[in-house]
């Protein structure tokens, strides 16, 4: 800026402006062989490096960057038998970190010189990402579990970032399969790395109930259990003949939400109503449609037609369990489901019959409607606010209410319309149960065609919106359906690298979508992919 003040000449601003063009030229290139994923919002490459030495310090200007601090010390110490420390201060000449209050809160800024290396942010989580990105400079090798020799070394930039998307989340199924605590912070770890800030937990199922309610103990006695398990795919009609099950207790659940705050994500339960509810009434047929009914928690996927009814102690029911769900996550939003509800049993029902009559309704659809304001009405007068999915919109919601457009980005172009908050998580783009690769060859999966490039190509900026309506469109989502994903290795095949896509629409400012070039950058990024351990598909090389 000095230099440009001096420059009074129009000639001389010309000259001073290519040379500036030439050198955020440089910098995009640059941006390529630095390689960071998501990638960062302006990279400016400079010449030389820095290297951490034995004794450097890390340095926090503020309490606030205590803990990521923490973090950076103990990887390193343990990948490279440096014994480095925290301590407090505003100036250091190893990696220091600086509060800047005039930076967003997800937002750093990364200065990396010969002397030392500094980041800035005005929050712990801009300092988290910021961390997220200097390990991504260093060798790979250095974020792995295994001591190595390399030298911490890092190369000169300054990295200005900030993401696109407030909401950038992922979805687990532990409904189908149960994950144990310690997958869940797999993949809550992973989800970090790439900078995803929401862990959308999917918690109930026809297929097993899996968050303890202490007020139903039969949610997690018999619901969260199931004769057996379907073999292969589901139109095959095997089973293993096994009876599978697990649960999280309250005390484990308050330990993963504490885990993920840690890592700056924050965390959506879901409870399903009033479809996918089998499990709930093999242990309390009384909230069905058919209390005599003998129910079983559902051992075949696909959606079961048992569905709760609308009765006022299925209402009881669920305000209960919301009541402790709201007690364990701090988050603001509780996903209530409220897709794929069959109406068969409603239509057959005489007590559903009876209340649409009673209440003036059209038909089932607008029961399913009366049933979802019930419950974001109780939510909302509990201070939290409703997510569902987009299923939800169809009878009229309270205004902040968020809707989860899973059925392609209909329902989410229709929710902006009606000013309601929208995740984008289209089945066609993010649905990572899908195959992405050939059927053939690839390990099982429930179907669809699902590439990588097919899930980097989504636009969230729909053409539907207006400028205005697209303000609603706070963020975007993938899904882990784990009906063909038993277990965390197989979660990880499926998940990445299509999850870096995801991350990068989210965080990434909006960009020409360059595949190709996007497909060379994952290839570059697999060495630290490895160094993490993660088990991810690459037939993508071959597409
Ligand atoms: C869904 O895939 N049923 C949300």
């Amino acid at each position: 800026m000095l230099i440009l003040s001096d420059l009074n000449n129009r000639r001389m601003s010309r000259i001073f402006l290519a040379l500036m063009g030439l050198f955020l030229l440089s910098g995009i290139q640059a941006q390529n062989s630095y390689n960071i994923i998501p990638q960062p919002k302006q990279l400016v490459a400079m010449p030389g490096s820095f290297t951490l030495k034995r004794n450097n310090a890390v340095t926090v200007g503020s309490e606030l960057f205590q803990p990521v601090a923490e973090l950076l010390v103990n990887q390193l110490n343990r990948a490279s038998g440096f014994a480095l420390t925290v301590k407090k201060g505003t100036s250091g000449t190893g990696i220091v970190f600086t509060e800047n209050p005039k930076l967003k809160p997800e937002g750093y800024r990364l200065n990396v010189t010969a002397k030392k290396v500094e980041i800035q942010a005005s929050t712990g989580q801009g300092a988290f990402y910021g961390l997220q990105t200097l390990l991504q400079l260093m060798p790979p090798q250095l974020s792995g579990t295994e001591a190595t020799a390399l030298a911490v070394s890092i190369p000169n930039c300054v990295i200005d970032d900030e993401p696109r998307f407030g909401y950038r989340g992922m979805m687990l199924d532990v409904g189908r399969y149960f994950f144990p605590v310690e997958d869940v912070k797999r993949f809550i770890d992973l989800m970090a790395v790439y900078k995803l800030n929401t862990f959308h937990w999917h918690l109930t199922e026809d297929q097993g109930w899996r968050i303890e309610i202490k007020k139903y103990p039969l949610l997690t006695q018999v619901s969260s259990v199931r004769k057996e398990t379907m073999l292969g795919h589901y139109r095959d009609k095997k089973y293993d003949g096994k009876s599978y099950g697990g649960f999280y207790t309250q005390d484990q659940v308050k330990d993963i939400v504490a885990y993920a705050s840690s890592k700056y994500i924050n965390v959506i339960p879901e409870i399903e109503m009033p479809g996918h509810s089998q499990a709930v009434l093999s242990a309390y047929p009384q909230f069905g449609c058919n209390p005599d009914k003998i129910y079983q928690v559902a051992t075949r996927w696909g959606v079961s037609e048992d569905v709760l009814a609308p009765r006022e102690e299925t209402f009881t029911f669920l305000q209960d369990v919301l009541t402790e769900v709201m007690a364990l996550f701090p988050g603001q939003y509780i996903h209530i489901g409220g897709d794929e509800c069959p109406k068969t049993q409603w239509r057959e029902s005489r007590f559903c019959q009876d209340l649409i009559k009673k209440l003036g309704l059209k038909d089932e659809d607008e029961l399913q409607s009366y049933f979802i304001r019930r419950i974001d009405k109780f939510v909302t007068s509990k201070g939290k606010k409703l997510l569902g999915w987009d299923e939800i919109l169809e009878g009229g919601l309270s205004p902040n209410a968020m809707v989860m457009s899973w059925r392609g980005v209909k329902g989410g172009v229709e929710a902006a319309k009606q000013k309601h908050d929208v995740v984008m998580s289209p089945n066609s783009f993010f649905y990572l149960d899908y195959y992405q690769g050939d059927s053939k060859t690839e390990p099982l999966a429930i179907g669809g065609n699902l590439p990588l490039s097919k899930s980097y190509s989504f636009e969230p900026d729909l053409p539907e919106l207006t400028a205005e309506e697209t303000k609603y469109v706070v963020g975007i989502q993938a899904n882990v359906w784990t009906e063909y994903i038993s277990n965390i290795k197989y979660a990880e095949y499926m998940t990445y690298p299509r999850a870096l896509a995801l991350s990068e629409i989210a965080w990434s400012p909006k960009a020409p979508k360059d595949f190709p070039a996007f497909k060379k950058r994952v290839e570059k990024h697999m060495p630290y992919m490895d160094a993490l351990k993660i088990n991810y598909s690459k037939v993508f090389l071959k597409q």
